[in-house]
């Protein structure tokens, strides 16, 4: 491991609650054996050269069977805080889909998450953004977004967006739904052309999201149009890249053919992200790590990247201070 990249204070913007749970978490959670062999098959599956994004998205039915009591989601909560602190991340947006299952209401669902939050007392800044799965059609979406408002008007200082994802190859876009999430004070962030559909991606980048997940098929070399990408260099959106994810499910065909080329090479404003740490058995630290060995970033280019981020968070305009603070003095004490 680099230990510049390892020690580096970071902005963790895209992870999912469930899609980070490390394999320590997942048997810590117990009496899920079976799952956690049936996780361990599926990872083999990934490692194939030839994977599909549904493959990948098996992965998380395994997650979801450790977490069905508040018990297990709080534990889950905490223990994914404390990972990303122990690797030094020092802000921290996580997000989930509101679930409910046997013995947890959704609401209840949402609660123990904010809780485990609440109660953490690393030095770490945690917000949550709730997701909203594409497979959700009305009036269920409409359901669950009014429970996500409910949430968040419960929850300011905690609860600072909504995100949309779920299997890209599956639903729809109701960009009507999420119009009346930024109308409620909420901050959005999309998962936008994982898969090419160049109508869907136009629809959001005219909604004017705060952040896009992965933006792989906008710029026309990786199955975008020339019409998108003018449009996203119009609206520059911040994109939360996710270089392992992406190699892995197949959406991208190598590390250093990811679309991120543009991105740095027009300047273009991106962060870094795990999307799902324990899926994709990666940290933060080994994103930038990957980062630097295959596009050719210096020290400083990973500090400024992580400096950006601040920028294009959520948190309140206070913390957003605090935290230059920090990577600030971190840079005057360890880079030259
Ligand atoms: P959860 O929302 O905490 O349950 O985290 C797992 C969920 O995140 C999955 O079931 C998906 O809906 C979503 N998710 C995780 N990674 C991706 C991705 O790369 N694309 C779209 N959705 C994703
Ligand atoms: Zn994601």
């Amino acid at each position: 491991m680099n230990e510049f990249c390892k020690n580096l204070p970071k902005i963790e913007l895209h992870a999912h609650l469930n899609g980070s749970l490390s394999s320590q978490t997942l048997k810590k959670l117990g009496c899920f054996d079976e799952s956690i062999e049936e996780y361990h098959r599926l990872n083999k599956v990934m490692e194939r050269s030839s994977r599909t994004l549904d493959e990948c998205f098996l992965l998380f039915k395994v997650a979801h069977n450790a977490t069905r009591t508040k018990e297990a989601v709080y534990t889950a909560t905490k223990d994914v805080i404390e990972e990303f602190f122990n690797d030094n991340a020092i802000y921290l947006e996580l997000r989930t889909t509101p679930r409910s299952e046997e013995c947890m209401t959704m609401e209840e669902y949402v609660e123990t998450v904010v809780k485990a939050i609440q109660d953490n007392k690393l030095n770490i800044i945690v917000k949550l953004l709730l997701s909203i799965d594409r497979r959700y059609q009305l009036p269920a979406s409409d359901n669950v977004m009014n429970l996500i408002i409910k949430m968040k008007n419960k929850y300011p200082d905690i609860i600072k967006g909504v995100d949309l994802s779920g299997n890209p190859n599956v639903g729809i876009f109701n960009s009507e739904l999420f119009k009346k999430a930024k109308e409620s004070g909420l901050s959005l962030s999309l998962h936008c052309g994982e898969v090419k559909n160049d109508k869907e991606v136009e629809e959001m980048l005219f909604l004017n999201p705060d952040r896009i997940g992965h933006a792989t098929c906008i710029h026309p070399k990786y199955e975008g149009s020339e019409e998108l990408w003018n449009l996203y260099c119009q609206k520059l959106i911040p994109a939360e890249c996710c270089l392992t994810s992406n190699v892995v499910c197949g959406t991208s065909k190598s590390y250093a053919n990811h679309h991120i080329l543009e991105w740095i090479k027009n300047d273009l404003p991106f962060t870094i992200s795990t999307d799902d740490k324990g899926v994709f058995n990666t940290t933060l630290s080994t994103e930038y790590e990957l980062l630097q060995r295959h596009f050719d970033l210096n020290d400083s280019d990973l500090w400024k990247i992580n400096y950006n981020s601040i920028d294009y968070s959520f948190a309140e305009s206070s913390e957003k201070d605090k935290l230059r603070d920090i990577m600030l003095e971190w840079k005057t004490k360890y880079m030259k």
